[in-house]
């Protein structure tokens, strides 16, 4: 028998891409950096990326005005330093030294890329049509950057509620796409 499955709990089954780390670079502010999870991909190439930035956020204020960003991708190594980032502000929190994350010079962003993280998206906001209703930012990915110390590392994914599941087994299978 199927049971009745609360509204709010919708999240919880549909959110789990990669938990990705949002830096952002501010003028006369500290780098900041936000944990993300509701992010979806919308296009190959360029890689478009939809990410929804609570506007109570630090993050939010900093990506208006500056209209740049880094989604770096962290291993499942760093899942407590992820949840702590996620439970305190840019807006009174130096979070790279708190949480000794290695802030990296970016090619076209001012935002920092990530030391520890497997991949580093270098993005530009591309469109904002939908910011006002549902803080939905469209960002278009300019450089990518990968980590090959972390080639096998594995990516977290949210769950809700500080509950997050690790990659698992690869299946490979046949595809007409490369
Ligand atoms: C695993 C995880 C995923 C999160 N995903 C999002 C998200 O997709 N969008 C969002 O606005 N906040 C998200 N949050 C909450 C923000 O990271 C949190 O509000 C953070 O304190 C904002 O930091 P800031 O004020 O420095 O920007 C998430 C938090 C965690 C722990």
């Amino acid at each position: 028998m199927l049971k009745d499955l609360p509204l709010e709990r919708v999240y919880q089954f549909i959110e789990p891409g990669p938990t990705v780390l949002l830096t952002t670079q501010a003028p006369n502010a500290k780098p900041n950096v936000m944990p993300m999870s509701w992010h979806m991909m919308v296009d190959f190439e360029p890689p478009l990326i939809a990410c929804v930035v609570n506007q109570s956020n630090h993050s939010f204020a900093a990506l208006k005005e500056t209209g740049q960003c880094v989604l770096a991708v962290p291993p499942a190594e760093l899942v407590e330093t992820v949840s702590a980032l996620g439970n305190c502000t840019g807006n009174d929190t130096d979070k790279f030294g708190v949480y000794s994350l290695t802030p990296l010079p970016a090619a076209h962003v001012v935002a920092p890329l990530i030391g520890e993280a497997i991949v580093n998206l270098e993005c530009k906001v591309k469109d904002t049509t939908l910011m006002g209703t549902y803080n939905l930012f469209v960002m278009q990915c300019v450089k990518a950057w990968v980590n090959p110390k972390l080639h096998d590392a594995k990516m977290i994914h949210h769950h809700g509620f500080g509950h997050f599941s690790v990659d698992g087994e690869m299946l490979k299978v046949k595809s007409k796409m490369r």
